[in-house]
């Protein structure tokens, strides 16, 4: 009797003392009545996409050039506030031969026309962060198809109201993230299906990249304001996208909770003072870093730093039980002896070194991605976008969308890879608790079993 009285003022004590889940919660909204996920999409195959450009700054015009080198597309229309930057994207459609799209330009809502247009079944949307997601919803709102620039949302509540639109209209809404078709990543990601990786238990990612130069390029500042104005990693998607893909993030696995944490402004704050604003103004950590558990048990570590003058870096880690890539600084691959049967075996290989050159060479012949037809990668080269992945997403969006198949991205993915800006901010603000991250599948996390692409027969 004595014995069980301290046994249970034992476990009354641990549990009195036992630490409380700082979990913090976020709500998902009930999807509205009458609507159903848009997993796994396809719709009729369409016969020419008739595309509307919005946004011709820095990076808009180089997506209408590279519109010009895919046949099965006509370049409709170009917006741009400014009429001399639609004028330059009329002369690259002249350049190739095109009919004249038409323009609109001269005010901050003439894009709404565009988006009204009959006959226009796609806009691709290449504006400032703020614009993405109202031009997007009043786009798909007019029936229209969207590809956004990256990233597509700044909020949950953006978020989460491309996937009601994209969900009750059944429409594609994707976010142009081109980094998932740079080679060493398609490579890696056959790698990792074809399991030389063994399970992957954890992976990383990154934007590193000053923006130096780049400050007063962007239209009215608006990137430096972004970051003044806001907490978190507000720029995720190039580091997140190519890993979530790796894990099957909402195709049997899922992101489940993060942890932010930042440094002290230190060059934000400069360059703020240097332009006449207060300093202490200025929110966005120099460096935030991002850590995130996921259902299955992993984890993906994020980084974020476009102030110090760190070499350009997307980190692009995988680690598996049997294997090991990265791309940065050099990129490699490291594999367990008995994984690397079918390479030449030149030299003792062993898991602690990286595979040599000749093996490298190997492994990316062998391993070539499915999507990288010969064909594909030398037109790619050639016409280039960040030595060819661009093209390489714009060639997937269109071949997806004329031949009737769900595209390589999906809304989902454009929600899991944006929401670490304000879940990160909310973190951050409450000590680097852990914040829930949404399903924003709503329960269909799990239906489709990993990531693949589809082809047409
Ligand atoms: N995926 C990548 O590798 C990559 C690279 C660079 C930029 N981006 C993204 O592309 C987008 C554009 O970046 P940028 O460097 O070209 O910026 P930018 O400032 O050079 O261009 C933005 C353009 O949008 C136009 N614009 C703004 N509001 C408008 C409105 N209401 N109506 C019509 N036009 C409007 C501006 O006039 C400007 O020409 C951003 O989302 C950025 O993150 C992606």
């Amino acid at each position: 009797m004595k014995k069980t009285a301290i046994i249970l003022f034992a476990v009354l004590s641990i549990a009195a003392c036992a630490p409380k889940s700082h979990l913090i919660h976020v709500k998902t909204p009930a999807r509205p009545a009458g609507q159903q996920d848009v997993l796994g999409l396809a719709l009729d195959p369409i016969d020419t996409v008739r595309v509307g450009f919005i946004g011709l700054g820095m990076r808009g015009p180089g997506a209408v050039e590279r519109f010009c080198y895919l046949p099965q597309t006509r370049i409709v229309a170009l917006c741009d506030v400014e009429d001399e930057n639609v004028a330059k994207c009329k002369a690259i459609t002249a350049k190739h031969g095109r009919p004249e799209p038409a323009g609109y330009s001269g005010s901050e809502e003439v894009w709404k026309q565009l988006c009204e247009r009959e006959d226009i079944n796609l806009v691709y949307i290449a504006t400032d962060w703020k614009t993405h997601t109202p031009m997007a919803l009043y786009a798909m709102e007019h029936g229209k198809h969207v590809a956004i620039e990256v990233p597509a949302a700044t909020s949950l509540e953006e978020i989460w109201a491309l996937v009601n639109m994209a969900e009750s209209k059944r429409l594609h809404c994707m976010m142009l993230e081109n980094c998932v078709y740079d080679f060493f990543e398609l490579t890696t990601l056959n790698m990792a299906q074809q399991g030389l990786f063994g399970e992957i238990i954890h992976t990383e990612g990154a934007y590193h990249h000053s923006l130096d130069e780049f400050w007063d390029e962007y239209w009215h500042s608006w990137r430096l304001d972004f970051n003044a104005g806001h907490k978190g990693d507000i720029y995720p998607t190039h580091g997140l996208g190519p890993v979530c893909q790796v894990m099957n993030i909402h195709r049997g696995d899922r992101m489940k909770t993060l942890t932010a944490m930042e440094t002290r402004s230190v060059v934000g704050k400069k360059l703020w003072k240097e332009r006449g604003h207060d300093p202490e103004e200025f929110q966005n950590g120099d460096e935030t870093m991002t850590m995130i558990t996921t259902e299955k048990g992993n984890t993906i570590l994020i980084e974020h730093d476009v102030m110090t003058p760190r070499p350009y870096n997307r980190m692009y880690q995988v680690v598996g039980t049997e294997g090991y890539a990265a791309k940065y600084p050099v990129q490699q691959y490291s594999l367990r002896p008995d994984r690397q049967e079918g390479a030449p075996d030149h030299e003792n290989l062993n898991s602690h070194r990286p595979v040599t050159k000749e093996v490298m060479q190997a492994l990316t012949e062998k391993y070539r991605s499915p999507i990288l037809t010969p064909e594909l990668e030398a037109m790619a080269k050639e016409v280039g976008g960040h030595g060819g992945m661009d093209f390489i997403m714009d060639y997937r969006l269109v071949y997806c969308l004329t031949n009737g198949l769900p595209l390589d991205m999906d809304v989902y993915d454009l929600a899991e890879w944006c929401c670490l800006g304000e879940l990160g901010a909310i973190s951050i603000a409450n000590g680097s608790a852990p914040v829930e991250i949404p399903d924003f599948t709503r329960g269909a996390w799990n239906r489709q079993k990993g990531f693949s692409y589809a082809f047409a027969d």
